[in-house]
């Protein structure tokens, strides 16, 4: 809508107005930007148009006066300093569609090594926001360093492809009129072997690395707050009924804070509770639903400070761990739950990062709740806000990794003796940065109730295993930050005790706590809950039509760890698979596995899904069953005391 006019007239900034010489600019014409042709589409593709991803950005932090900035902006290829000349006033050359990413085919730039990148908008503030409130400048997420100009002034610098973040603008806007939003962005991605945060991109993709995501890729927008508002809120609440919360403000001050809690789907008033402003506060709310995966019950809460009134919501439910019948389990309201998700790599065709839509990310949920899965383990990679949200709503628990850093030994079978191969990891400085980037991890995501773990490493990426341990400080970091969930410190191969863990990866068989283990492996450990991290990993291929049509990619699905020849095979390896895994929750400790994967991702050919998301691979009697399966064993093992006590024995005797 923003851009239906097509020549709009912007005011240059401060400078230009103080010597009221307003130079009046003339727009591009925005109805240049054209969805590419990319390697491979979706159903969604084409039906994103320009105004893609309306929907309010932060549910758990809501307020009435917002406006969306995703649209048609205008962007230019830039280069290393340009940041101290930002190009002000002057329309930038080539259309790009916020919010996906410099390299997809939804952007209309579909660009490669998008290493420095200026991005261009403009906006006015509604007029009926109220006067004297203080307008604040959201970003979604940028990848990797966004320098943020108003009107020609540099207003904030952020460093971080994932995290939300945002800045009050209000004494940067314009009098009366339009104002320019410029950013800059630098990625590096793993240029030079930089080490910084950034999963599985990679500038040369390759098998299991795949087309990096440069620049803005989630939701830019405004909004409208009191000049003392709320900045956080920290929700936590539990089997008991009892709410921890934290209500951070604009300022330090300690004032009063009314809560009231609605029952679900209704105005009926659940209860109401008070507090103060920048400080936790406990209370306690009467009998409420539980959520759990089969029954996500949240309720919608109203936060009052002043005369700012938040929108948000919370699910009671308690995450543990406890011993029984002698084997360490994660517990879900104090119960034994079998967790069992795909590995969920939140890459997208056409998005890259970024679903084309709100509808097309619930699509892969929604397939996965299909046939039975409680849980998720989003690999090394963090998703928009409404990702956690539709999680929290549908029932899906989540594991959620931090992303890794660039992997800095041979990955895969080539591994050898995992407690031996050491090669150079993060230095003094990425280390640094990688632990301040994770505790923002657990800042910005711990009052969703779909998380229950946080992982720290993947399989040894950028994680020192020669003479440090990282991950035990780490944990330490992580415990303080967020005491209410459970730690997979180091999911796959470089694990030395830390965390309440022991997660073994190895394909396509499992080998989930059981008293053997082999080279990819280590012993299992029974004073930690047993996990398998990561199993399965079967491949099918495809015709063209569903395969990422780049030749390299191509010709690397022969590295899926195992193709089956057709679909029937391919069903009946999984229903072996996965009838092993269930003999290993039967008589050993197994806890819970992470089949992988969702979808295909470029030359893996192993999802759930193709990478198109048109093709489901799944004879979906058959693996509800089977899912079905797994859970009915695992609680009859937790019920029954006989052999539990012999296994310990025995591994005691290892
Ligand atoms: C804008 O560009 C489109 C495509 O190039 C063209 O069809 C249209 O006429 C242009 N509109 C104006 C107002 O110049
Ligand atoms: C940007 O410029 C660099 C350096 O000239 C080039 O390698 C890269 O391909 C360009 N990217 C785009 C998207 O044009
Ligand atoms: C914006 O930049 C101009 C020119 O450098 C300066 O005069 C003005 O004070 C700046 N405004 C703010 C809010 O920083
Ligand atoms: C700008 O000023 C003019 C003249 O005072 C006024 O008519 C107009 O409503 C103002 N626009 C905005 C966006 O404040
Ligand atoms: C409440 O949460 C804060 C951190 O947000 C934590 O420090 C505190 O221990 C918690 N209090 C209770 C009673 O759980
Ligand atoms: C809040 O307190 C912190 C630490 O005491 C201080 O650094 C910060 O400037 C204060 N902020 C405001 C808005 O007073
Ligand atoms: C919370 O409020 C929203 C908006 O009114 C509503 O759509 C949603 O159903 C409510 N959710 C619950 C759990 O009550
Ligand atoms: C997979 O299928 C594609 C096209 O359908 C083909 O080009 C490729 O060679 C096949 N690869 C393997 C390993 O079967
Ligand atoms: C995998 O495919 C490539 C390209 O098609 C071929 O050169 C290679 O021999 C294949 N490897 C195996 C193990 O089949
Ligand atoms: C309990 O475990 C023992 C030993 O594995 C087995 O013989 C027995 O059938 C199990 N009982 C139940 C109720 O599953």
């Amino acid at each position: 809508m923003r851009f239906s006019i097509a020549f709009v007239s912007w005011l240059l900034p401060a400078t230009a107005l103080a010597t009221s010489n307003s130079r009046v600019l003339k727009r591009a014409n925005d109805t240049d930007y054209v969805l590419k042709k990319g390697p491979l589409d979706t159903p969604w593709t084409e039906k994103v148009g320009t105004n893609p991803w309306p929907e309010y950005p932060r549910p758990q932090l809501q307020r009435s006066d917002w406006k969306n900035l995703n649209g048609v902006w205008r962007y230019k290829n830039a280069s290393a300093g340009d940041d101290k000349s930002p190009p002000s006033g002057v329309v930038l050359p080539e259309p790009v569609l916020v919010p996906f990413c410099l390299e997809s085919a939804l952007s209309g730039v579909m660009g490669s090594h998008n290493i420095w990148s200026w991005y261009q908008t403009t906006f006015d503030v509604p007029s009926s926001w109220t006067a004297g409130n203080r307008v604040i400048l959201n970003f979604g997420a940028v990848d990797y360093e966004a320098t943020v100009f108003i009107n020609g002034n540099q207003t904030t610098f952020h460093r971080g492809g994932y995290w939300s973040f945002n800045v009050d603008v209000t004494d940067y806007l314009s009098a009366n009129g339009t104002n320019e939003l410029l950013v800059f962005v630098y990625d590096p991605t793993d240029k030079d072997n930089i080490q910084i945060p950034l999963g599985k991109q990679t500038l040369d993709p390759s098998h299991i690395f795949y087309t990096p995501c440069s620049g803005i890729w989630q939701t830019v927008w405004l909004e409208s707050t009191p000049v003392e508002h709320v900045t956080q809120l920290d929700l936590s609440a539990d089997m008991n009924g009892e709410v921890n919360m934290t209500v951070h403000t604009s300022s330090n001050s300690s004032t009063l804070v009314q809560i009231t809690i609605y029952e679900p789907h209704s105005t009926d008033i659940k209860a109401t509770a008070r507090g103060r402003t920048n400080g936790a506060f406990q209370f306690n709310v009467e009998s409420p639903k539980l959520w759990s995966p089969s029954s996500p019950t949240l309720y919608n809460i109203t936060v009052k400070v002043g005369s700012d009134t938040i929108q948000s919501y919370i699910g009671f439910r308690t995450i543990s761990h406890g011993v029984i019948n002698g084997v360490n389990r994660p517990l879900l309201n104090g119960e034994f739950i079998f967790l069992f998700g795909t590995l969920d790599q939140g890459f997208w065709p056409d998005g890259i990062y970024t679903p084309p839509s709100r509808e097309a990310m619930i699509f892969d949920l929604q397939t996965l709740k299909n046939v039975g899965y409680n849980m998720l383990r989003k690999h090394i990679k963090v998703e928009t806000a409404l990702f956690y949200q539709a999680c929290d709503e549908l029932g899906l628990m989540l594991i959620q990794d931090m992303p890794s850093l660039r992997p800095s030994v041979p990955v895969g079978p080539a591994l050898g003796d995992c407690q031996v191969k050491t090669q150079p990891v993060a230095n003094a400085e990425s280390q640094a940065e990688f632990d301040r980037q994770l505790a923002i991890l657990i800042e910005q995501h711990k009052s969703y109730p779909s998380i229950i773990t946080w992982v720290i490493y993947n399989e040894g990426w950028g994680q020192a295993h020669d003479r440090t341990h990282p991950e035990f400080q780490l944990t330490d970091l992580v415990r303080s930050l967020d005491p209410t969930r459970l730690i997979d410190s180091v999911t796959g191969w470089f694990d030395f005790g830390a965390g309440d863990f022991h997660d073994n990866h190895h394909y396509p068989d499992p080998q989930c706590g059981t008293p053997w283990y082999s080279i990819q492996s280590t012993p299992y450990d029974y004073k930690r809950i047993a996990f398998q991290g990561e199993f399965g990993g079967i491949g099918h291929n495809v015709s063209e039509d569903h395969l990422w049509k780049v030749q390299k990619a191509i010709n690397e699905i022969n590295g899926t760890y195992e193709i089956d020849a057709n679909l029937d095979v391919w069903n009946e390896r999984a229903h072996f698979l996965l009838s092993e895994l269930r003999g290993q929750i039967e008589k050993y400790d197994c806890s819970g596995a992470v089949w992988t994967q969702t979808t295909d991702v470029e030359g893996e050919v192993n999802g759930m899904l193709t990478y198109d998301r048109r093709l489901n691979r799944m004879d979906q009697v058959q693996w509800k069953r089977d899912i079905q399966a797994l859970y009915d064993t695992a609680a009859a093992r937790a019920a029954n005391s006989t052999t539990v006590m012999q296994m310990a024995d025995t591994l005691e005797g290892l």
